[in-house]
């Protein structure tokens, strides 16, 4: 533990390009905390201007696989920053937007969505979503030099022809993953043996347009299996939500909302004890919400401020040192700008979640 402290004060940046400067914004957003902040946060990697990091999943050892939605691109990064990113996966980007949501089945067995290209709108004009599997048990890096010595093993499992914006995904069963379709407001299984996909839940509160004028046309967001039921973000409306689902991924019962003051909920994550940490990607926020609770409240970050500028998932660590360590992946406000403006490079950050 005392390693992984030392080496993430030391606010380790590997920066995508060699020329690549801090911008000053968020220079000064890293060592100034905002008004509204509590926690700090810390920055673990940077990913350069334009880019664009979107999901992220946590191996058994620790290693983190990230998604970028700049680029078809999935990549390992090391939770101590102790060296350069790997590219595991990468597309042609004339057939692919972007990664989306990313989740584990059986150990080292991962699920990527690679995106068609949408306009401003979340229509897709071309091209279609994808489901591919990543298996990270065939790959193999040298400790000394962090030379690849074996790739992982990718591979398509099925085009989701009938889908819209696949974005968030978690994992159902050794065999069936949860995959949200942003802008169609439904929830896809998919057989990870098989590419059989239908829709498992369709939910008035899973659209963007089930209130008047939505601000964007993303619904179902983030999702997650919790103690029984599936949660879902809905970022037009700004609510967490759950419905009770069966081991198929079928509803039982009715859907409520959990939280509603979620303003531009991505994606989220919860923490063993059941406190959700809930990314607002376009509000530049990280809200944490007590089960006990009716509000969520912010912890970090402001639409002000570059500190978490565009913070779009959280995973927790796996590892006995960093267990209560939350990695968040930043989109450097691409998706909106900062005071209309202002974007940074996207990242890969950290806060510590002891206090929480
Ligand atoms: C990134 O953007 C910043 C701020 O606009 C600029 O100063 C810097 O030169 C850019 N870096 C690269 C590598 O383009
Ligand atoms: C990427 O796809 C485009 C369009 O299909 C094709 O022209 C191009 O050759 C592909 N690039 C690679 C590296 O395969
Ligand atoms: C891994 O894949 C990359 C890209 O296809 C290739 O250049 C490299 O040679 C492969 N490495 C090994 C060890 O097979
Ligand atoms: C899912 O399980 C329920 C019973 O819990 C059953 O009624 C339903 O037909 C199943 N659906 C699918 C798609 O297997
Ligand atoms: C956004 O605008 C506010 C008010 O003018 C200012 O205080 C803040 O520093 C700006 N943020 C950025 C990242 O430029
Ligand atoms: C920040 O969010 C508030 C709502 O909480 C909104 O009123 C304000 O216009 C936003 N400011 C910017 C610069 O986006």
């Amino acid at each position: 533990m005392a390693s992984f402290f030392s080496l993430a004060s030391a606010a380790i940046f590997s920066l995508l390009g060699s020329a690549l400067a801090l911008p000053s914004e968020q220079a000064s957003a890293l060592s100034a905390r905002t008004e509204k902040s509590s926690v700090d946060v810390n920055v673990l990697y940077s990913f350069g201007n334009g880019t664009w990091a979107e999901n992220l999943a946590i191996r058994a050892n620790g290693q983190i696989l990230l998604s970028r939605l700049d680029t078809p691109e999935v990549l390992q990064l090391d939770p101590q920053g102790l060296r350069d990113p790997i590219t595991i996966a990468s597309w042609n980007a004339s057939t692919y937007m972007g990664c989306l949501g990313i989740s584990e089945t059986t150990p080292d067995m991962f699920y990527v969505v690679t995106s068609g290209f949408v306009d401003d709108s979340f229509v897709l004009t071309s091209g279609v979503n994808s489901i591919w599997e990543i298996d990270m048990s065939t790959f193999a890096v040298s400790e000394s030099t962090g030379r690849v010595l074996s790739n992982a093993t990718v591979s398509k499992l099925v085009d989701v022809k009938t889908s819209d914006f696949l974005n968030g995904m978690t994992t159902l069963s050794d065999n069936t993953v949860l995959v949200a379709d942003a802008y169609n407001g439904w929830v896809y299984r998919v057989n990870t043996r098989t590419g059989a996909y239908s829709v498992a839940i369709n939910d008035i509160k899973m659209k963007f347009d089930s209130i008047p004028d939505p601000p964007t046309n993303i619904g179902v967001n983030g999702i997650k299996l919790h103690e029984g039921y599936l949660y879902w973000s809905n970022t037009a409306v700004g609510t967490l939500n759950r419905v009770r689902i069966s081991s198929n991924g079928s509803r039982l019962g009715d859907s409520e909302v959990v939280v509603n003051n979620v303003p531009k909920a991505d994606d989220f994550i919860f923490k063993s004890d059941n406190v959700a940490f809930i990314a607002q990607n376009q509000m530049d926020e990280l809200s944490v919400y007590y089960p006990w609770a009716t509000e969520a409240e912010v912890i970090a970050g402001s639409n002000i401020s570059t500190l978490l500028a565009g913070v779009s998932a959280g995973k927790f660590g796996r590892l006995p040192s960093d267990s209560h360590i939350l990695y968040l992946t930043t989109s450097g406000a691409e998706g909106l700008p900062i005071n209309g403006t202002v974007t940074v490079p996207a990242t890969l950050s950290w806060i510590d979640t002891s206090k929480f």
